[in-house]
């Protein structure tokens, strides 16, 4: 039996019947486009809705959801793969108690691990489904192996970007390399835009008709519009002070772009979809590489 079997067989018997946490994927074509501060500020957002957030850091390099939160990491995914940690003991808590586990530097591509190991971390993931009410995954930009694998197995896809050409033209081909994909499937996954850093309602519409145009057009696809966030110095200055912008200037524009975003996903999360792709599926690519 190989690496593969040997997950799927353990993946299979680890499912649980306990409702699954809901799973948003941040992603964007282009780096530096505001993918961790959605990420940090939509947590935010749904921790003071009651639910549970555990935030999942999968850009590599760049440890943007550690810095965003001012909380650094003792341990990381490796610790649970490699130094038989717990899924308990690799979550940093964060601002409002909001968990977060990183990634670490790539772990992808792990092939030698006993089936005990595979057990213990199999288990270990599928209790985030206990832990969390939502889990929210930050990918890297681009169409790296490391994004493409997470972004097909999401059931339900942020994908950001602003009026930059270069981010437009980046997010297509990303949507472009998913599509072109034989493992995506148009059919279970949601693929939702969210335009920052614009100054009007209709610039943040703008931008989502002209990626819906073309993969409409070009690639027979079909993109949902989930809603803007404005440009806003408040975002900057929260930055800096390594703290949200919705904890620390709740009256700022975005954060009431948050507010209003987090009750949309809320809403329009897709339930049905989640039975069939969980968290311990979409990590389990993440950790495996493909053959
Ligand atoms: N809505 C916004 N208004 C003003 N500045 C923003 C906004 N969103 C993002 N930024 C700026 O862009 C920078 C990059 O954001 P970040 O979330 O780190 O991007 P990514 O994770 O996609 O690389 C931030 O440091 C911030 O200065
Ligand atoms: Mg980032």
């Amino acid at each position: 039996m190989d690496q593969a079997e040997k997950l799927r067989t353990i993946v299979k018997k680890n499912q649980r019947n306990a409702p699954k946490a809901q799973i948003f994927t941040v992603t964007s074509g282009k780096g530096g486009v505001g993918k961790s501060n959605v990420v940090v500020n939509l947590a935010v957002q749904m921790q003071k809705r009651g639910k549970k957030v555990i935030i999942f850091d999968a850009d590599f390099g760049l440890a943007n959801v550690e810095i965003m939160f001012g909380a650094i990491p003792k341990l990381n995914l490796s610790d649970l793969i490699y130094r038989g940690k717990t899924i308990q003991e690799i979550i940093t808590p964060g601002p409002l108690d909001i968990g977060f586990i990183s990634g670490g530097s790539g772990v992808m591509g792990v092939n030698n691990l006993s089936k005990e190991q595979l057990k213990f971390l199999v288990g270990n993931l599928s209790k985030l489904d206990e832990l969390a009410d939502v889990i929210i995954i930050d990918t890297g930009a681009g169409i790296s192996d490391n994004v493409l694998e997470f972004v097909m197995a999401s059931p339900e896809i942020l994908l950001l970007a602003t009026s930059e050409p270069s981010s437009l033209t980046d997010a297509y081909s990303l949507l472009k390399a998913l599509h072109r994909n034989e493992e995506f499937r148009q059919t279970e996954t949601k693929i939702k835009v969210i335009s920052n850093r614009v100054t009007s309602e209709e610039e943040g519409t703008g931008i989502y008709e002209k990626l819906n145009a073309v993969v409409g057009q070009f690639l027979n696809g079909n993109l949902e519009y989930l809603g803007m966030i404005p440009q806003d110095a408040a975002v900057e200055k929260a930055i800096r002070q390594q703290q949200p912008v919705t904890l620390l200037y709740p009256e700022s524009k975005s954060s009431k772009a948050f507010d209003v975003l987090t009750d949309c996903l809320i809403q329009g999360a897709s339930a049905p979809i989640y039975e069939k792709k969980g968290i311990v599926q979409l990590l389990s690519r993440f950790i495996f590489k493909k053959d």
